[in-house]
């Protein structure tokens, strides 16, 4: 079994972030999204893992991710041209996958189930393709399965007007080699990419064994900025673990489950958890509030702020009304005059959004 994860893509929805980096390597509680797949894999004894990657970002996703070593695991990194689609992305992995069976997992998605269960389900069924599903609210917004009783998928639609369910389909699947013939069939959709659901759904028409299993517990998508804010909330909230490895000053309190990272100075703050703090960060004057992930060298001075992320050497200064539900991007800076500022000066990067609100909702 091996597994094959995608990382190429464009991610316009996480733009401005994605201009300059790449989405996967977006972090949730200060690690890479990515890196929670890489690890759900490996724990279910999966080791060989091939990873998807774009001429743009790839270059960075190596050189964070490496060889696997990391993890206890072997990576190949293959190269997509083009984001021509999902079942695009399996075509040009055809060598590294051979005749494997495999796991395909979405590198921007984050699951809380074990896949152990699902894995030992796809092999003893004997199945060509086994896929997720979760209940959603709004299933026009994903690909969605009409399953019937035994858990047998009739059908799978990609944004239906009428859905059939409110199962979406989840970004993890697992495939017999079987897949491959399937995507040899299958034609480019109207918006020009070669579908994944597509392919399934020819293995279905085909009479082959394809079932699906519903999650039991929360599936993020992080693909957008809001998502991204529910996946590092929900991350915080379950697996964080209280660690200070630094000297906190007497005049700052920590309250509840925080972690901060070698070097960071906390002076006069007070921070109520869950937070993570990473290294080399100076944060003074502050009320850092819950489900705020603060990644290494960012500077706070004068700042209130729960609900948000901050990525790298990003620096914000002297803000008092609360920072909240915001996603502050590498390197940027946030700062406000000391006395009352009389005029507003910004160098904001395209796609950029600021909200200037009345209350929190
Ligand atoms: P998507 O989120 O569907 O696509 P995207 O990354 O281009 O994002 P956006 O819609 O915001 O522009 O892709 C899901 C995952 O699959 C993501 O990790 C990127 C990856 N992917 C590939 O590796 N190759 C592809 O051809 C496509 C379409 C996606």
């Amino acid at each position: 079994m091996k597994a094959l994860i995608l990382s190429g893509g464009k991610g316009t929805r996480l733009r401005p972030l994605t201009y300059t980096g790449a989405k996967q390597l977006i972090p949730v509680a200060n690690k890479p999204i990515l890196w929670y797949g890489i690890e759900a894999i490996v724990s279910a004894g999966i080791t060989e893992i091939g990873i998807i990657i774009s001429p743009e970002t790839g270059k960075e996703i190596q050189l964070k991710t490496g060889n696997g070593d990391r993890f206890g695991a072997k990576i190949t990194y293959i190269l997509q041209s083009e984001p021509l689609g999902l079942a695009h992305a399996v075509k040009t992995a055809a060598d590294f996958l051979g005749d494997a069976p495999f796991i395909m997992y979405l590198g921007d998605n984050l699951i809380e189930d074990s896949l152990d269960s699902f894995l030992v389900d796809f092999k003893k069924e004997d199945l060509d393709a086994l896929i997720l599903l979760k209940s959603v609210r709004n299933p026009t917004a994903f690909g969605v399965a009409k399953v019937n009783e035994r858990g047998q998928v009739l059908e799978l639609i990609e944004k239906p007007k009428d859905p059939p369910s409110n199962l979406a389909l989840v970004g993890i699947y697992f495939f017999s080699p079987e897949i491959h013939q399937a995507i040899a069939t299958i034609k480019p959709s109207a918006r020009g990419e070669l579908e994944i659901t597509d392919a399934i759904q020819a293995l279905i028409d085909q009479q082959k064994p394809v079932a699906a299993r519903q999650l039991t517990h929360w599936w993020l998508d992080t693909g957008k900025k809001d998502d991204l804010l529910e996946a590092n909330r929900i991350i915080l909230d379950t697996r964080l673990e209280s660690e200070i490895s630094t000297e906190i000053d007497p005049n700052s309190q920590i309250i509840g489950r925080v972690q901060i990272g070698k070097n960071s100075k906390i002076i006069n703050s007070t921070i109520r958890g869950p937070v993570i703090i990473g290294q080399d960060c100076h944060i003074e004057n502050c009320f850092i509030g819950p489900y705020s992930s603060i990644a290494d060298g960012v500077r706070a001075i004068d700042v209130d702020l729960e609900h948000s992320v901050i990525l790298q050497n990003a620096k914000v200064e002297n803000i008092h009304q609360r920072i909240v539900d915001s996603v502050i991007g590498q390197r940027a800076v946030l700062k406000v005059a000391p006395r009352r500022p009389k005029a507003l000066r910004f160098t904001i990067g395209d796609d950029s959004q600021i909200e200037l609100v009345r209350s929190i909702e």
